[in-house]
């Protein structure tokens, strides 16, 4: 690594500085100093995700922000990102293959790296922006395993940069809601959760055709997925988890099952497969523009296949999961997502001391990346219904939004870009702390599926420090007596 690759951009700035006032001194004394208003932004990873944060730089935030600099291992997305940033009439960013990710700093000054990369990556980028002296903006999940979480959390110490972890899932309004009745105190303090996800065979399956369908890329549907669901659980209760115990298998997505359904035998990817007629699980990239432009169209560059046979052998993550989890404020939880079902969503149930809160939500089809609205809600299947203790039960108004991850990213894209933005008393920013305790939960059942033991989460990672979480009724506060059954 030379020398000036070594500087971080704080140095950098400095001295670039002195070569700019240099200039402005050789053009004339005239020469008024630019007012640098908007921030500086560099994205690393530009496949699908990418594109919710570039288009809210392009169109939304123009004024407050700028798009300086991209990153990627693949030359066709690269190029493509700039074409997107070109029809948008916004100036050009910067291109750097994923090697030079410094050199994109150093050159474009960037204040702030968005991390959409491959998850088994983020901590990588992560951990180099904040010594150059970036903010950073992470994709779920901050990383994958305890190991990367403490290099992340001691590199953030270190340097004492700013992170965010952009948890979509807190900010979309049916569970923004949640949070809203639960610190109201509308069931008292909770004593136990009872959570349960469903992925379906459209959506869930698509966890096995590519990188997330290998542990080392995404550490498994435990933290690539189950992330987000951790998060708010620990978020919803304002606590983190103490210890895990959990049983995965994958069961659906395997040979024997392509059997099952007829098929004489797995394949490499559905592109190319004998069988894809007849195959319920085909994913078609020639019939679908969006993604054959960002995937198939660049495969010649790194080989990446977003089709692969969901029945092939070398998947190594799980499609069946069960967990139980303690927290520091008492509750336990149990836990489970399985990625074969026949709908998408969840159930969640929270007994708590005064009542019971059960909320179910049904999310539409989607594929990621395939121009549709992700995780949609289905306003027909989502409602929340409170059963007072010995009070009759009534169901309460959903808010809701529009939007990608249930009206969730509108909401978080606002928080993020704006300036001053309102004080939040739900407190759905987090920083490295609640991106830690978020897939601390579903890094200990990866162990746990390993060894059948149980995982105490503080012994995984040191030093994390506790996630803001407002105030909720705690196991301490009187309660009202119930009324007497007659
Ligand atoms: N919050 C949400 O709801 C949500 C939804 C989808 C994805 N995500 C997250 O966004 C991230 C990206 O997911 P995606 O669906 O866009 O994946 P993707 O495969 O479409 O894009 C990943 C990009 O990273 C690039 N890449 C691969 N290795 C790299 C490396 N070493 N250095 C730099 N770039 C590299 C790939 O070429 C690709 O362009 C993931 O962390 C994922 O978990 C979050």
């Amino acid at each position: 690594m030379s020398k000036s690759y070594e500087m971080t951009r704080r140095e950098f700035a400095k001295t670039s500085a002195i070569g700019l006032a240099g200039l402005a001194m050789a053009r004339g004394s005239w020469a008024k100093p630019q007012i640098q208003t908007k921030k500086r932004y560099a994205i690393v990873g530009v496949g699908g995700r990418s594109r919710m944060y570039q288009n809210a730089i392009h169109k939304k935030y123009a004024e407050q922000a700028e798009l300086v600099g991209i990153c990627d291992t693949n030359e066709g997305r690269l190029r493509l990102s700039q074409e997107i940033a070109q029809k948008a009439g916004q100036p050009v960013p910067q291109k750097y293959p994923a090697a030079d990710f410094d050199r994109m700093i150093l050159e474009t000054k960037a204040d702030t790296v968005i991390v959409t990369t491959v998850d088994g990556f983020h901590h990588h980028y992560i951990i180099r922006a904040l010594e150059l002296g970036c903010d950073v903006i992470t994709e779920k999940p901050m990383t994958i395993d305890a190991k990367k979480c403490q290099q992340i959390i001691d590199a953030q110490r270190k340097t004492g940069g700013r992170m965010r972890v952009a948890f979509n899932y807190r900010y979309s309004p049916p569970r923004t809601q949640i949070k809203d009745l639960l610190m109201a105190g509308t069931i008292g303090d909770i004593l136990s959760v009872d959570f349960h996800w469903m992925l379906n065979t459209h959506h869930g399956a698509d966890y096995f055709r590519r990188w997330h369908s290998q542990k080392k890329f995404s550490g498994g549907l435990m933290v690539h997925k189950a992330t987000h669901h951790f998060d708010l659980v620990n978020w919803w209760l304002s606590a983190v988890p103490v210890s895990v115990m959990a049983s995965g298998k994958r069961d659906f997505y395997t040979p024997a099952m392509a059997k099952r359904l007829g098929l004489q035998s797995h394949h490499e990817r559905c592109h190319t497969c004998p069988e894809k007629e007849r195959c319920g699980f085909e994913l078609s990239l020639m019939k679908n523009p969006s993604l054959k432009e960002l995937y198939l169209d660049n495969e010649q560059y790194d080989g990446y296949y977003r089709d692969r046979c969901v029945f092939r052998p070398d998947i190594d993550i799980e499609d069946t999961m069960n967990v139980l989890v303690t927290y520091d404020n008492q509750a336990t939880m149990s836990y489970s997502v399985n990625a074969f079902n026949a709908w998408e969503g969840y159930y969640i149930v929270f007994n708590g001391t005064r009542g019971r809160l059960e909320h179910k939500s049904e999310e539409k089809v989607y594929l990621f990346g395939d121009g549709s609205t992700p995780g949609a809600v289905k306003p027909e299947g989502t409602w929340t219904r409170i059963f007072p203790l010995r009070e009759p039960a009534y169901e309460v108004e959903v808010w809701t939004g529009s939007g990608g991850h249930g009206g969730g990213d509108n909401v978080m894209l606002d928080d993020i870009f704006l300036a001053n933005t309102p004080a939040d008393k739900y407190l759905r920013a987090s920083d490295q702390r609640g991106g830690a305790y978020s897939i601390l939960t579903g890094i200990a059942a990866n162990i746990c599926f390993k060894t059948g033991k149980q995982v105490e989460v503080q012994k995984l990672v040191k030093n994390i420090g506790y996630p803001l979480y407002p105030s909720m009724p705690t196991h301490a506060d009187p309660l009202p007596m119930p009324q007497k059954q007659v």
